[in-house]
């Protein structure tokens, strides 16, 4: 057996096979710390909250954490930001270990394949992800997985992409980054990633309307739509105008990124938009409007969108670990994708 693991800035996600199909397991990647009473001890002895207590305080993390901010009028906090663990987050360790072993499990036998996504570096910040990248790995080692991480860009190929060859630009617009990679025939030959995504429309929104984020947060979540009716002066209007102006920005980035990787010219690929940041409607016809205005020396078949925006850099992390598994066994014949080149 193999596993795969997208450990996103919001969400923990795990993928592993089950029958046909995928079994899917997910938290917020997020905590909240409350001080240790008896009604925190009743509320928890109670329940499958998760959490862990350390000396006078009590952390619920995960899908919880929420709950338990609004219920003791705190505020959550996140062990990764943008993309990476965050250096700004003291805790940020010890509680990302929590949520992984929560959501990913004990290995089905020692040393079980299990691919994780990682972002590229980015390009428009001085942030460097190996030491992110490096300290997952470690800590999934000593969960007793053989870990091997996986470009989140190149997850959204192999997730989305089967039926093209693997060729193709993947863009997963996720919370913290918008991670971008462009494959030919399962071969990385562009990826970047861009330091902003829903945090940064949230922030911005909120900034621009006096909202607080996590207002601006749920009402983007709820039943915002990129359908250009303007709403001036509200948070839809706001969240339309940054929605608009992150697609220029990664447009800007992915043009002047293919000039200077000489990308082969006469390609003519899909491009596939996914992350929670691509779920509104009307983001691939937004994507594909602002496509048009800049220059890109290869052609562009069509814009696509996915089903389950959240689950592809995790199920891609699942593709590349069965195709490794197949391609060590004996007599293996591979699950259709060629080696990850990552
Ligand atoms: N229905 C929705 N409409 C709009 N935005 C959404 C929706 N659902 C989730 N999001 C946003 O998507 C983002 C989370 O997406 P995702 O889980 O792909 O990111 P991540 O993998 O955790 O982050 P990253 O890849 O940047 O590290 C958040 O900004 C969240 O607010
Ligand atoms: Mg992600």
């Amino acid at each position: 057996m193999a596993k795969g693991l997208d450990v996103g800035t919001m969400n923990i996600l795990s993928s592993s096979p089950e029958g046909d199909g995928t079994k899917f397991v997910q938290q917020r990647n997020s905590f909240v710390e409350i001080e240790y009473s008896d009604m925190a001890e009743q509320m928890l002895s109670r329940s499958e909250v998760l959490h862990i207590r350390k000396d006078d305080k009590v952390y619920v993390v995960g899908d919880d954490a929420l709950n338990f901010a609004n219920i003791f009028n705190k505020e959550t906090r996140r062990p990764m930001q943008r993309g990476i663990l965050s250096s700004e987050e003291a805790s940020a360790i010890p509680m990302i270990k929590l949520i992984t072993e929560q959501v990913v499990g004990e290995p089905d036998s020692p040393g079980e394949n299990l691919f994780f996504s990682s972002p590229a570096d980015p390009i428009d910040s001085e942030l460097s992800t190996l030491y992110h990248q490096k300290t997952l790995e470690s800590m999934l080692g000593d969960m007793g997985y053989e870990p091997e991480p996986i470009n989140e860009g190149m997850a959204v190929i192999y997730s989305e992409l089967a039926d093209h060859n693997f060729t193709g630009l993947g863009v997963s617009f996720g919370a913290g980054m918008t991670n971008v990679c462009l494959a030919y025939y399962a071969v990385p030959v562009m990826k970047f990633s861009i330091a902003r995504g829903g945090d940064w429309i949230d922030q911005q929104a909120s900034q621009a309307t006096g909202t607080p984020v996590d207002k601006v947060t749920s009402i983007k979540e709820d039943d915002f739509a990129l359908d250009f009716q303007t709403d001036v002066g509200g948070v839809e209007g706001a969240l339309s105008i940054y929605y608009e102006n992150l697609l220029d920005y990664v447009v800007e980035k992915l043009s002047a990124e293919v000039d200077e990787e000489d990308v082969e010219e006469d390609l003519d690929v899909p491009v596939v938009v996914t992350g929670g940041t691509s779920s509104p409607d009307g983001f691939e016809k937004l994507f594909e409007q602002h496509l048009e205005d800049v220059q890109i020396p290869f052609s562009i078949s069509d814009v696509q969108s996915v089903d389950d925006p959240l689950y592809s850099v995790a199920r891609g992390a699942l593709v590349a670990a069965r195709s490794e598994e197949e391609s060590d066994g004996p007599g293996a014949a591979g699950v259709g994708a060629p080696e990850p080149e990552d």
